[in-house]
């Protein structure tokens, strides 16, 4: 990359930071497999109607199974799923059985549900559109448990320093 184009991104980088956005963790389950990982690249994406995009990294053993899947679950941190975020972020399914380290049920469409999370929606997969080295799922909620009032989101600052379990 020439040296203005790293300049850039640098600064852009620093600005995306700086937006502190929150954390969620999206999972899925397809054909008998479950994945899920940490997702800093998730947003509302329309109010009506209600749409999420859910970005997605190719490296990923969650995307993998992803791509088969119908339905995502996206769910809420907090402060105190610290750990939840190091295991599904700092941890690939390629290596372990996440679900076999944390408290989990099965939800709607058979997803994955984590006990740790603040609350969690499930979505529609409606559309998969490739954006560079993520690739964007874009979700119809089915479902959803809000979390409880005056929860306080897990923000990017305090899982930042993860190393991914997968490099993208
Ligand atoms: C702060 C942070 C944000 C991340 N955001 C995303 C993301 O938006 N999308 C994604 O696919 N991976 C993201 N990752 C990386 C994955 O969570 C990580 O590589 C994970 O270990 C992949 O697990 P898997 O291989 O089981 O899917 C992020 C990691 C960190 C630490």
């Amino acid at each position: 990359m020439p040296g203005a184009a790293r300049g850039v991104s640098k600064a852009f980088d620093r600005v995306i930071a700086g937006a502190d956005d929150a954390m969620w963790i999206a999972t899925t389950v397809a054909e008998g497999r479950r994945a899920g990982c940490l997702v800093g690249f998730g947003t509302q994406a329309s109010i009506e109607p209600r749409r999420f995009l859910a970005c997605l990294s190719t490296a990923n053993h969650t995307y993998t199974v992803a791509c088969s899947a119908q339905h995502l679950a996206v769910h809420l941190l907090s402060s105190e799923s610290l750990a939840l975020a190091q295991l599904f972020g700092a941890e690939t399914g390629s290596e372990i059985d996440k679900f076999e380290h944390c408290e989990w049920r099965e939800g709607p469409h058979s997803l994955p549900i984590l006990a740790g999370a603040a609350g969690w929606f499930t979505g529609e997969i409606l559309r998969r559109d490739d954006f560079g080295d993520h690739v964007g799922f874009l979700l119809a909620p089915t479902s959803a448990q809000p979390p409880d009032p005056g929860h306080a989101p897990l923000r990017f600052h305090e899982v930042g320093a993860l190393t991914p379990g997968h490099r993208p």
